[in-house]
């Protein structure tokens, strides 16, 4: 972003690209180095300032087409990169696989190259497929992104609640984070697992044993074993496994609860709903045993008074509707980093 191209009076603080940024897609977090985490970090204060004028637009990636390609339902992940394109100033277009040639049979690589064809600089995608978007980035010029691919990777979910945390706490360095709920059906887990580890959080994950990923399962009936196994190719960060609520929840300082992914899910790990919600509800109550104002975060959908109760979600405590709008901001970060901050 050039001085030039922005009103002189409002340009935003960072004026050229970070360094540590040398990407050409953003496929997953799980190999950022601190800097380049910061890196999105401090572009996203930028896109943030530019948010709050009263003309909330710069011409940065002015002539760029960006193509959102949803195999999968999304509200805010869909709305949050088209809106990020047009403040920076591109033209977006959005494309379901629903309703559009997908439907008509023709394969995911068939798909993008005709997106690519017709000019798209950028291509967000969401697939149902873990690992779709890579496949894709190989047999592309064109950089993408994803925006969730099954249950493995959702990396600006992860950015923006990072960003949000930030935007409360400061540094994340050991502060107790707790994610609780389907934690293996889920790629936002996943990519915050990666993120907050990468910046020195503790992370501790908090579900039902059959909800806990393999390799992380708790040894015992109680829990609270660590998956310091490394020996895996892919092997998430260790981070502590706790399947008791209340105690996973002392001293927490920010509490991120998950949605029950029923999508993915294969009959029988749960015995009911209403067995789930008695013991891994997070409402006001519970959250007592976490620190006074700890950060109450969801990714959103939520399904209230199953994963958390309707008072918790609006209370004080809660930075639900935050993460939403920071997404906006991180999602231009990310954009503007992709297009202008890629090596040739
Ligand atoms: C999540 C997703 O789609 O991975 N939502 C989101 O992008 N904010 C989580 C979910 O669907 O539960």
């Amino acid at each position: 972003m050039t001085q030039e191209k922005l009103a002189p009076a409002t340009a935003p603080a960072v004026t050229e690209t970070p360094r540590a940024w040398t990407r050409r897609h953003l496929l997953d977090v799980d190999d950022f180095a601190p800097a380049e985490l910061e890196a999105v970090m401090q572009t996203a204060d930028a896109m943030k300032e530019v948010l709050g004028r009263d003309v909330p637009r710069v011409p940065a990636l002015r002539g760029k087409t960006i193509v959102t390609l949803f195999y999968e339902a999304s509200t805010r992940t869909r709305a949050s990169f088209e809106l990020a394109g047009k403040a920076l100033g591109a033209d977006v277009i959005n494309i379901s696989a629903g309703g559009s040639s997908v439907e008509k049979g023709e394969s995911l690589i068939d798909t993008v190259r005709t997106l690519q064809a017709v000019g798209a600089g950028v291509l967000v995608m969401r697939h149902w497929a873990a690992g779709a978007p890579y496949l894709v980035a190989r047999h592309l010029q064109t950089a993408v992104i994803n925006a969730g691919d099954g249950a493995h990777a959702h990396p600006t979910q992860a950015l923006l609640d990072l960003y949000t945390i930030r935007n409360h706490l400061g540094d994340v360095q050991g502060r107790r984070v707790v994610i609780v709920g389907d934690i293996e059906h889920s790629r936002v887990a996943r990519s915050n697992i990666w993120s907050l580890s990468a910046m020195g959080a503790e992370v501790i994950i908090c579900a039902p044993a059959t909800l806990v990923p393999e390799g992380m399962r708790p040894a015992g009936p109680h829990g609270g074993r660590s998956n310091g196994d490394s020996s895996q190719a892919h092997a998430l960060p260790p981070v502590k496994v706790e399947t008791n609520l209340d105690r996973a929840l002392e001293n927490a300082e920010v509490v991120m609860t998950l949605r029950l992914q029923k999508e993915r899910m294969q009959a029988g790990l749960l015995p009911s709903l209403r067995e789930y919600a008695t013991l891994y509800q997070l409402n006001e109550e519970r959250m007592s045993r976490a620190r006074t104002g700890a950060l109450v975060m969801h990714p959103g959908p939520m399904n209230e008074g199953i994963e958390i109760s309707p008072g918790l979600a609006n209370s004080l405590q809660s930075v639900i509707e935050e993460q939403v709008t920071n997404g906006v901001a991180v999602r231009m970060a990310v954009l503007y980093l992709i297009v202008r901050g890629a090596k040739p």
